[in-house]
Parts: C-alpha cells; structure tokens; sequence
C-alpha cells in the first residue's frame, strides 16, 4: 500500500501553484502556504513529512531542530543557492534536497536586461514618453561593442552570461577559483578584473568568504564609470559602499535583484506603506539604479525545471532512491 506523504510548501505564490500543478504525483500531497519559512511559521510543518522552501526562507538551527521533532526528513529547496540553510544542523538530521540548474539562460538574461536598460536608459525614456515628453536630454549610453565585461564566477549562469556578451561584440574576462574550459572569455586575476572591466557582473554563490566581495576597497580598484550588475546574492555587496560609490560617480550605475537585507521585502507587495529601509529607499530612488526583486529566475522554463526536479528530488527520497542533488557538508 502506498502511503500518501505531505509537503509544506513556503512562500508559495500563484505562479509556483501553476508550475507544481503541472508536475503533480499522487503520492505527494501539497500544502501550500504563503508564509516564509522561519522560526515563527516552522510549527506549520508539523505533521508533514517533507518542506519544500525558497532563497528568502530562514532555515537555521532553531527551524532545523522543530522539522527535526515533527519527523520531517527532508527540505527540498527549490533553487540553486543554498546560503540560507544551516547545514551543519541538518547534517545527520534532515537531507537537504535542491535544483542545481533550471535555466542558467533566464538568469543571464535577465542581468543582460539590466544592463541595457541602465545604459540606453530605457526605464527613464517609459517614464518620459507615458508623458508625452520626448525629450533626449540625459540619456546617452554608450556602445557596449568593445567594451569590457568582468564576469566574477565561470559556472553555469556566469558561462551563459559570457556567451551572451559575446554576441555584442565584448570584450569577456573572468575571474573564478575553478577555471571552466567552457568559458569563452579570458581568465584574469581578481584584481585585474576590477581594474579592467567597464561592466563587473556576479554569478558566484555567497559563501563564508565571499561576504562583502564588493566593498569599498574593491570599489576603489574599478574603472570610473563602472557598472555593478549583480543577480546573484545581496551579501556579496556591501550597500552602504556601493551607495557612496554611486554618490561620488565612481559606480557609474547599479543593477540589482539582489540586495543584502531583502528577505523581510522581496516577493511582496508594499506599494501602500513607507518601507522600513533607508538604504534600499536610497539606492531605488537614484536614477542609475534599478532594483529588480528577486526575479532574474521567472520564465515559464526555469519554473517548469525548478518544479520538475524538485518533484523528482521528492520522488527519489520517498522511494528511499539514490538523491542526486543532495547537499552536503
Ligand atoms: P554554479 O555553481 O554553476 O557556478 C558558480 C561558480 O562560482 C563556480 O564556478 C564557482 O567556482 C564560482 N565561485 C565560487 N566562489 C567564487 C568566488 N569567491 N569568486 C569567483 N567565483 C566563485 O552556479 P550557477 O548556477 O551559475 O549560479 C550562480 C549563483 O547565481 C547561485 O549561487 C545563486 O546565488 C545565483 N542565482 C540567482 C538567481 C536569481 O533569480 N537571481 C537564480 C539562480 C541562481
């Protein structure tokens, strides 16, 4: 007999519903919840056998160690990065499942989005044009042909990255501890890469080490002018030193779907309230700026991968199967 096992799903929206619905097991029965997982919400997972749970969960000891006396058994995070999770509180406790590429396209797509965006000023000339003001004043950009684009991290997303900026004619340096024979551009130290790059884009996962890669040290290596596109992790900037860059015009413009402190405002609406943040108010007000929340993932494609392989991932641990995306110490 086949015993019918619970999911509670976190910080579930409509389009996730849509996706998981397409990827529906009849041995797995979802509960979705809108809450974000952490140790105020975690008590709605007692008596599921399973959580399912996104980059803005809080997923530390404490959570950890509730999941843990309800009998859950694994969280099947449903994105790549993993920087939320306590791993050394789950290990031996809880399997810690998650989808180690969807579609690396979406992502670097959506950086490249940015960058033409903040270049041609095409979020300013909507504004302009809605009000019938056809004014050019204040927004020339530049030819992206020639210039050079650092890419921090060579993995999936930064590759694709790279293979989309080859297409307009850049110039392509990387700088990664683990060199990809893949990558189409030239690998150059940290340092260099700072120095060289008119456009420095993130695609490295946060960890220990990486926290405040771009600081105000780092930021005194760039070129004047340079661009910072980052849609990777929020705590891989240090906001306060990328503000006063943006300030003094050493940081010529900012893309940004990530951003340090957006797990209490990312995926929900605030559009009636004054938000409690200063420094985010600060950075989204600049007109080089341009905060996406969270979204260089939402394609109909990345949707369908995340939910396919988080299905699957579910399926293997039930079925006491080999779990092939696994995260460990
Ligand atoms: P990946 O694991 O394929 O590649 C990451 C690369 O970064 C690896 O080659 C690794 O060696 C390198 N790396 C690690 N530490 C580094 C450091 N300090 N400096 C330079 N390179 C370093 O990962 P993938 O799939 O390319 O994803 C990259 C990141 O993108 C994820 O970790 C996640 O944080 C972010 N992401 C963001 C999404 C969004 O919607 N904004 C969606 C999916 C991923």
């Amino acid at each position: 007999m086949i015993i019918l096992k619970t999911v509670a799903f976190f910080d579930a929206k409509a389009y996730d519903r849509d996706s998981f619905s397409r990827f529906s097991d009849e041995n797995i029965s979802i509960r979705f919840f809108e809450n974000k997982l952490n140790e105020d919400t975690v008590s709605m997972a007692a008596c599921c056998d399973a959580v399912c749970a996104f980059v803005n969960d809080t997923i530390n000891g404490e959570v950890i160690e509730k999941l843990s006396s309800y009998g859950v058994g694994v969280i099947a995070m449903r994105c790549a990065g993993y920087n939320n999770v306590d791993l050394k509180a789950a290990a031996g406790r809880i399997k810690v499942l998650r989808v180690p590429a969807y579609s690396p396209y979406a992502v670097a797509e959506h950086a490249m989005g940015l960058i033409l965006t903040l270049n041609r000023k095409l979020h300013r000339a909507y504004i302009r044009t809605r009000d019938h003001n056809f004014s050019l004043e204040g927004l020339t950009g530049f030819d992206l042909k020639g210039k050079t684009v650092g890419i921090i991290g060579t993995g999936k997303i930064g590759r694709c990255f790279a293979d989309v900026c080859k297409g307009f004619g850049m110039e392509i340096i990387g700088f990664d501890p683990y060199k990809s024979s893949e990558f189409c551009g030239k690998y150059v130290s940290l340092d260099g890469l700072l120095e060289k790059s008119d456009i420095i884009s993130l695609h490295c996962p946060l960890t220990k080490e990486n926290h405040h890669l771009i600081n105000r040290e780092t930021i005194s290596k760039m070129k004047d002018g340079a661009y910072i596109i980052n849609t990777s992790r929020g705590l891989l900037i240090d906001t306060a030193a990328l503000t006063e860059g943006l300030k003094s015009g050493k940081i010529g413009a900012a893309g940004l779907d990530v951003y340090e402190e957006e797990t209490a405002l990312f995926f929900e609406d605030y559009s009636d309230e004054i938000i409690p943040d200063d420094t985010l108010s600060t950075i989204i007000s600049m007109p080089n700026v341009i905060v996406t929340s969270h979204q260089a993932f939402l394609t109909r494609e990345a949707l369908d991968g995340i939910a396919g392989t988080t299905m699957e991932n579910l399926r293997a641990y039930f079925a006491g199967d080999e779990l092939k995306n696994e995260i460990t110490l």
